[in-house]
This record gives C-alpha cells, sequence and structure tokens, in this order.
C-alpha cells in the first residue's frame, strides 16, 4: 500500500510514521505536514533514510497542489492526522481550526474522490462527543452518543466528522473515522498538559492546574492510539466509526501528582489557576466495538505508560528545550497572564 500520511511531524501522526514504518517495510509511507508551530521534522530524524519513507511539505488546505500531488501519488489510502489541536489556541484564535480542520478535510475528501482513493481515515477526537457528569461513573462514550462540541476545536472537528460521514452516504467515498481519548507518549508539544507540566518541574517552575483540577481526563498511550488506527485502516468496516480508550480515567490533579512524585519535585509548586471557559468535566470512552470487532487491546497502563513517557523527556530534553527557547515563551506568557 502508499499510505500518505497527514500531520506527519506533529506527535501522534509522528509516532505513528516511527512505529508503521519500521512496522511495516512492504508499505510505503508519504508524510505531509505544514510545519506550523507544531510540526517538528526533529520527530522523524531516525527514518528519514528509510526507503518506504519520504517528506514533503505542503497545505491540505491548498486544493492546487493536493490534487496535484494525488495525481502524482496514486496513494491507496489517506491518514489525516493533520489539524490545529490545542483546546486554549481555538479559544482565543478560531479562525485557522475552522480553516485548516474543517476546510482541509473537505480539501482531502474531493481529492480522495476524484483520484479514486480506496480508504480515507479521519483521525477525530473523542471531544466531538462533549463532555460526562462527574458523578455518572457509569455513563461513557458511545459511536452513537450524539455530537456536542463545546470549544471551536471541538467544533470544528465534529464539522469534519460530518462532512466524511456525509461524503459516506452522499458519494460512496470508502471512509473510516476513528475518536479517541487524550493521548500522551514521547514528542508531543509542551503546551498539553502533560508535557508541559513535565517541563515546568523539571525546571523548579509553578503548574499552572485550572480550577480545581478535578476535571477528568481518560489518557491513553500514543502507540496504542496508533495500533488501533492501523487496525481500522486495514480491516475497519466503511462508513464506521470506531471510538479508542483504554478505560484510563484520572483527574488532572492526580495526573500532576503523579508526575511530581516520579521526578522527586514537591507538591507546593502545584498553582491551581483560572478555569479555561467552557471547560468540558469529564471525558470516557467505550471502545468495545474496537476490541470486539478488530480486536484491539492497548499494550500500556497508565503507570508503564507514564514512567517511559516521564524518561523519554528527561533522556531527550534538547528536543523540547528547543521549542520552548524559541517563539513558545511568548506563547506562554500571553496565555497564562490572565489565569494568575
Ligand atoms: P499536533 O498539533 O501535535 O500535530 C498536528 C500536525 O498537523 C502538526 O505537525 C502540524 O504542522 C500539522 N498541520 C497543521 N495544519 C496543517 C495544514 N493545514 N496542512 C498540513 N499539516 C498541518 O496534533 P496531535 O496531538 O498529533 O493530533 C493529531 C490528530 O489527532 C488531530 O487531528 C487531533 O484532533 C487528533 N487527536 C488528538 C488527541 C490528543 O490527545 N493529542 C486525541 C485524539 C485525537
Ligand atoms: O480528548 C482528546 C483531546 O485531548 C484532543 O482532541 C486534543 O487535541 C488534545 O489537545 C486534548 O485536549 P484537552 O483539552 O483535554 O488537553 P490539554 O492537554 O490541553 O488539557 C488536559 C486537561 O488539563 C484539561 O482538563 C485542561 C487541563 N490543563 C491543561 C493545561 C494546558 C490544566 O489544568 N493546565 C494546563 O496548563
Amino acid at each position: 500500500m502508499k499510505i500518505l500520511v497527514t500531520g506527519g511531524a506533529g506527535f501522534i501522526g509522528g509516532n505513528f510514521c516511527l512505529t508503521m514504518v519500521n512496522e511495516h517495510p512492504e508499505d510505503e509511507y508519504v508524510c505531509l505536514d505544514l510545519l506550523t508551530y507544531a510540526g517538528n521534522l526533529e520527530t522523524l530524524a531516525s527514518i528519514q533514510d528509510k526507503k518506504n519513507f519520504r517528506f514533503i511539505r505542503g497545505d491540505i488546505r491548498d486544493r492546487e497542489f493536493i490534487y496535484r500531488l494525488f495525481e502524482e501519488e496514486q496513494f491507496d489510502a489517506v491518514i489525516n492526522f493533520a489539524a490545529e489541536t490545542h483546546v486554549d489556541r481555538s479559544i482565543e484564535e478560531p479562525d485557522v481550526f475552522v480553516s485548516t480542520n474543517v476546510m482541509g478535510v473537505q480539501v482531502l475528501l474531493d481529492a480522495c474522490r476524484k483520484y479514486q482513493t480506496k480508504r480515507f481515515h479521519q483521525v477525530s477526537t473523542d471531544e466531538v462527543y462533549g463532555d460526562l457528569p462527574l458523578d455518572r461513573p457509569d455513563l461513557l462514550f458511545r459511536e452513537d452518543t450524539p455530537l456536542h462540541a463545546s470549544s471551536p476545536y471541538s467544533a470544528s472537528k465534529a464539522s469534519a466528522d460530518l462532512l466524511v460521514l456525509a461524503y459516506y452516504r452522499t458519494f460512496g467515498l470508502p471512509v473510516t473515522i476513528s475518536r479517541c481519548s487524550n493521548n500522551y507518549g514521547p514528542y508531543q508539544f509542551p503546551e498539553k498538559l502533560i508535557p508541559l507540566m513535565i517541563a515546568r518541574a523539571t525546571a523548579d517552575e509553578s503548574l499552572p492546574v485550572y480550577g480545581e483540577g478535578l476535571n477528568v481526563r481518560d489518557w491513553l498511550h500514543v502507540y496504542d492510539h496508533n495500533t488501533a488506527i492501523d487496525l481500522i485502516v486495514r480491516n475497519g468496516r466503511e462508513g464506521e466509526v470506531y471510538n479508542i480508550g483504554g478505560h484510563n480515567e484520572k483527574a488532572n490533579i492526580d495526573v500532576v501528582k503523579t508526575i511530581l512524585r516520579q521526578l522527586g519535585k514537591p507538591e507546593s509548586l502545584i498553582h491551581f489557576v483560572k478555569d479555561r471557559p467552557g471547560h468540558d468535566l469529564r471525558y470516557a470512552m467505550d471502545p468495545t466495538k474496537l476490541e470486539t470487532e478488530l480486536g484491539w487491546k492497548p499494550v500500556y497502563n497508565f503507570d508503564t505508560g507514564m514512567k517511559q513517557t516521564i524518561d523519554w523527556y528527561l533522556e531527550n530534553r534538547e528536543w523540547w528545550e528547543h521549542i520552548i527557547s524559541g517563539d513558545y515563551k511568548n506563547y506562554y506568557a500571553r496565555m497564562y497572564k490572565d489565569r494568575q
């Protein structure tokens, strides 16, 4: 198979390329990424010379460029990881979220139609379902839970999901969608909770926990997310949505305390700050369909996954220190100035 991986220089797409290029030497992977602030070619350094891997810089919104690429390459499958992904940034500046996450997806869908790509897979998120109450642990998101997005980010992802399913119903485009819970692991940009807290705690800086830290996220190691996507692309049924999650719900404050314990740092670094507007209370996934239909199982639990992740950040400081020494400093000052 020749597979186009869009957004493959980001956190999850980058890990996908690192894993699959080695696990599937018989397949050819073409990685397309715009290299926004979140894209980083250093993530792909260990596979850049592999025979079954190529990187191309480009924008999924650029219709002319995308059509030319599809014409030249004749992909068998497209896996779309490319997106604007940070909820706090979507609250500051929603425009680019609609442009990339909705219009960009439409360009890819049109290209798949025009060049008869055999599979378009959209990497979506549990956030399209909105949130669940904290006091109803029995409730989980299922594939038929109604879409109920809260932030401009999740609204843009939900819009893309609707477009993808409309292209299946109207044009018979062979699509699949996966909706995953929160990911953690190596190469995650340090604006997201876990890498942000690791980077700041390592430097003995205060850790900004929103509200009272009681919001719950359902954490999955990025490796397990990617094995699920690979299975869905190869064996999933056309027109279907698959939830991905590992039954790993944690309150944010407990995640932060786990990081502090593992780094041997004091809890006095924790600093409760103003809450995120519209902050979703709890996410929790039901992955039964993926497990029973496709036989997927995660290999990491939260303890083994967090240990591997924290060790990775300690052993690969140059990867994230480059990021936090540049423009990111201005981002942090701007984003957190009103939260004190
Ligand atoms: P990320 O922000 O780390 O990476 C996104 C990548 O997309 C970057 O490399 C960026 O350069 C690229 N990109 C952005 N705009 C582009 C454009 N117009 N054209 C081409 N490339 C562009 O994101 P991530 O955390 O790796 O998320 C990947 C996907 O997984 C997203 O679709 C996201 O919605 C979804 N997802 C993320 C999580 C999570 O916990 N991080 C969970 C579930 C689903
Ligand atoms: O659930 C999947 C989603 O997970 C993905 O679709 C998104 O792309 C990804 O960014 C992530 O969204 P969240 O908003 O859940 O992730 P984030 O790391 O930004 O925040 C996790 C929780 O931690 C959330 O409840 C907000 C809180 N938080 C976050 C930051 C950055 C803090 O308390 N302090 C912080 O500084």
